[in-house]
């Protein structure tokens, strides 16, 4: 199955910056948007939504699918999360590859799962249910985390290259969660990206965290830091110009701050791949806003 085209360079949709994107029509190639923010339909977030979505191509991204819990899958969620994309016609749609509740409680954590070959196929098995319902692949996002499962038999790149292939899925490659997750558990975050394969990523996502010391915590509410462009530049190296995107989930700064951020970026990707040992050359977005 053909992947998604890449879409270039964007930004996390945020309510403060509603006004500014319709008014400014700032050059962000494309937009991901919180799909809990609009799964009702009408109301002031759609209507805002649509008309971006008029001018900037769109990709979907959730935090409640909960893929890898026992519970059974939310159908109501799913339909709606289905609805709203026949809506915006998101060039994809994303969410993470974690648990977040189980039996009726919801703990709104995005929780590591237990690395072994049962969680795999349970995982495998909802995705493909998953899949089946939307009538589109998924990519699945890496979390960040602090604590692991004694019982955990692969790490966690090996878990989640075997869900993709064995499901069929994208992959979306959060450069930060590597990083924190690298330093809070001792691994390589090198190792971790040269085990996914390339033709699986479609998106990596770049934040910020903050660091504690001996541990650092995924705030998602600082800029990028060094390490973190680091790891984006051997992300480039290995994947090429994926479609990236900048998170900020918290302390959301002017646009045109986010907009310079980007920027650093964009020029990053092409310095790496100009180097000339970049996967591949970098493509034109879809569409640019200005
Ligand atoms: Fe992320």
């Amino acid at each position: 199955m053909l992947k998604p085209p890449a879409l270039g360079f964007g930004l996390g949709l945020r309510v403060d910056h509603y006004e500014a994107i319709l008014a400014d029509r700032p050059p962000i190639d494309w937009f991901e948007v919180l799909t809990e923010n609009y799964l009702v339909p009408g109301g002031k977030p759609l209507h805002y939504l649509m008309r971006i979505r008029e001018r900037y191509p769109l990709a979907m991204h959730g935090v409640s699918m909960s893929i890898g819990s026992t519970a059974p899958l939310d159908r109501e969620y799913l339909r709606q999360v289905k609805a709203l994309a026949q809506r915006v016609e998101p060039a994809w749609i994303s969410d993470h590859l974690c648990w977040t509740g189980v039996a009726g409680r919801n703990t709104h954590d995005l929780l590591p799962l237990p690395y072994t070959e049962e969680a795999l196929a349970h995982v495998v098995e909802r995705v493909r249910a998953v899949q089946e319902l939307l009538g589109r692949r998924i990519l699945l996002e890496n979390v960040s985390s602090y604590v692991a499962f004694r019982d955990s038999r692969l790490t966690e790149w090996e878990f989640l290259r075997e869900v993709a292939a064995r499901a069929d899925c994208l992959i979306l490659l959060d450069v930060n969660n590597i990083y924190v997750s690298a330093v809070n558990h001792e691994f390589d975050a090198l190792e971790y990206l040269h085990a996914i394969p390339a033709e699986r990523v479609q998106q990596i996502h770049l934040a910020g965290h903050e660091n504690h010391g001996d541990y650092l915590v995924d705030t998602h509410d600082h800029p990028v830091p060094d390490p973190v462009w680091e790891l984006y530049a051997a992300a480039v190296k290995r994947f090429g110009a994926v479609s990236t995107m900048i998170e900020r989930d918290d302390h959301i700064p002017p646009l045109a701050e986010l907009c310079a951020e980007l920027a650093q970026a964009r020029a990053l990707c092409a310095r790496t791949l100009a180097a000339g040992d970049g996967a591949q050359r970098p493509r034109r977005a879809a569409a640019a806003g200005s």
